[in-house]
């Protein structure tokens, strides 16, 4: 049956990543899959169109699809407008009108990048952690929110960090569940000596835990969790966090294996649909000058092949053509090394359609 997906490009290089992405995904539909695309607008490049960063008919399209593809959104130009109606709104607003809870973000090491990272070889050699960040609540949604003015006039930002049990439950089975298929390791990142809400997410994993007599928990708070990653990440196999503390976790780990512009990521709803995007952002610095790395959406295009559609060889395919071009020498900007080819955003979506 044919499966619908939705593609969003948004903002920056969204459009030039995207276009990669599923040049790919016609690739395999030479080989049987079969899939048919419906455009829709989101961010800012919806709100110069239609007024909002999140259109009804994006919402409906989405809703129908079986899946969905975002690149990016924001940008410069649209920093200076009300909050409500920013770029951003229509990513949060589309993760939240779809339920998309649970957003899966893997970091793994491709030994060929072993010397892009940041960090010493031996620190991310081999590196393969699943951070799993809740995405439809906390301090990110949580009411009330806003600036207000106090009575002696001077102004106020406030917001509210919030969870229930039941979405801690929630998000914590997805967690356990993807530890058991791993290596039965499962870390929660808390700040329970401060936050109460988050001492309720401690208590609630704990008592999960004994659901899942086969994974081991433990708990970190936040600033250890971000020491840790960069002091010895390899110490991690999944990680299950707050909605802000998965952002800010997931760009960390992101730059231990060697780009930002490598890491895909989806994000669930209870029936495991999904909308898939990579983790990083629309880099309005460099967008349309075909040198933004296209693998990160790539590699998203590939978990939604195995996460939605139920095609794990076509999945596996794309990730062993993205493997096989690293090996060749080609690299994005970067991602670049010394003595390794530079290609461009175009250039290296065609070697992985030939890697394929
Ligand atoms: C991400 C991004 C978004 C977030 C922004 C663009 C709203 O940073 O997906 O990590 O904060 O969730
Ligand atoms: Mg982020």
């Amino acid at each position: 049956m044919t499966k619908k997906i939705a593609v969003l490009a948004g903002d920056g290089i969204g459009p030039e990543i995207v276009k990669e992405a599923i040049k790919v995904l016609n690739a395999l539909a030479k080989d049987g899959l079969d899939i048919e695309l419906e455009y829709g607008l989101i961010g800012g490049a919806a709100y110069d169109e239609t007024g909002t960063p999140l259109p009804e008919k994006t919402v409906k399209i989405s809703k129908e699809a079986d899946a969905i593809l975002l690149g990016a959104v924001g940008g410069y130009k649209w920093e200076s407008l009300d909050i409500s109606v920013r770029p951003e709104k229509g990513l949060l607003g589309i993760r939240s009108e779809l339920n998309l809870f649970a957003n899966l973000r893997p970091a793994i090491l491709y030994p060929q990048l072993a010397d892009a990272s940041t960090l010493k070889p031996e620190v991310v050699a081999g590196l393969d952690l699943m951070i799993v960040r809740e995405l439809t609540g906390g301090i990110y949604f949580g009411q009330p929110r806003g600036i207000r003015t106090l009575e002696n006039g001077e102004k106020e930002g406030f917001n509210t960090l919030v969870y229930r049990e039941s979405e801690i439950n929630r998000i914590g089975k997805v967690a356990f569940d993807i530890a058991q298929k791993r290596q039965g390791r499962l870390c929660s990142v808390d700040k329970a000596n401060v936050l109460e809400s988050t001492e309720l997410w401690r208590e609630t994993m704990t008592t999960l835990s004994a659901d899942y007599s086969d994974v081991e928990l433990s708990h970190m708070y936040v600033d250890n969790a971000a020491m840790q990653l960069v002091r010895a990440p390899k110490q991690f196999d999944v990680m299950v966090t707050t909605n802000m503390f998965g952002d800010i976790l997931s760009d960390c780990a992101s730059m231990l294996t060697g780009s930002i512009g490598m890491l895909p990521s989806a994000s669930l709803d209870e029936d495991g649909k999904g909308m898939y995007e990579p983790i990083h952002g629309s880099a309005p610095d460099i967008a349309g000058q075909n040198i933004a790395n296209p693998l990160a959406t790539i590699l998203s295009a590939s978990m939604m092949l195995r996460y939605t559609l139920d095609e794990p060889e076509m999945a596996d395919r794309i990730e062993k053509a993205v493997s096989f071009v690293l090996e060749q020498g080609l690299r994005t900007a970067d991602i670049y090394s010394d003595g390794m080819t530079k290609v461009g955003t175009i250039e290296m979506g065609d070697a992985v359609v030939a890697a394929l």
